[in-house]
């Protein structure tokens, strides 16, 4: 009956102790990796799909230059005020030119490019 008791008590503490064992420290804190936007995974798309119908190359439309090519679309961020004309509430300044303005959170997509470092990808 003893020898029974101890053998109990000997499996018990193993059980703890595998039960209470951490490998990992993902078990214990939550790691949420929200992933860069780039202009390969999440730009291109969008201004391919809202600008060049005008900003092509040629551009058409009176449209003052292309946004085909990563090149092109970064220099329109920097110099050409990008960020502004597609966040403007004045329609006549807005872009897409003659509107109606991206949703918002597609123009918030744009803005976290800028915020990751314009990267290609
Ligand atoms: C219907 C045609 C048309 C569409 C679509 C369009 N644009 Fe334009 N864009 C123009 C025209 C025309 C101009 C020049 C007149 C002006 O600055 O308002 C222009 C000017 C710009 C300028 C300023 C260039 C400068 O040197 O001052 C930027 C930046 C721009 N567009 C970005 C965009 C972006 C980004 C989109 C898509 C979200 C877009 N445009 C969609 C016609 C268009």
């Amino acid at each position: 009956m003893k020898i029974y008791f101890i053998k109990l008590l000997v499996f018990v503490f193993i059980f703890i102790n595998i039960s209470c064992e951490n490998d990992s420290e993902n078990d214990l804190i939550e790691v949420v990796t929200v992933p860069l936007v780039t202009y390969e995974n999440s730009v291109k798309a969008i201004i391919d799909g809202n600008c060049i119908s005008c900003h092509n190359d040629p551009p058409i439309n009176f449209a003052p230059m292309p946004l085909l090519t990563f090149d092109q679309v970064k220099e329109a961020v920097d110099n050409r005020g990008l960020l502004d004309r597609v966040s403007s509430e004045d329609i006549s300044f807005l872009m897409p030119a003659g509107g109606p303005r991206l949703p918002q959170p597609t123009i918030d997509v744009m803005i976290q490019w800028n915020t990751d470092g314009l990267l290609e990808q």
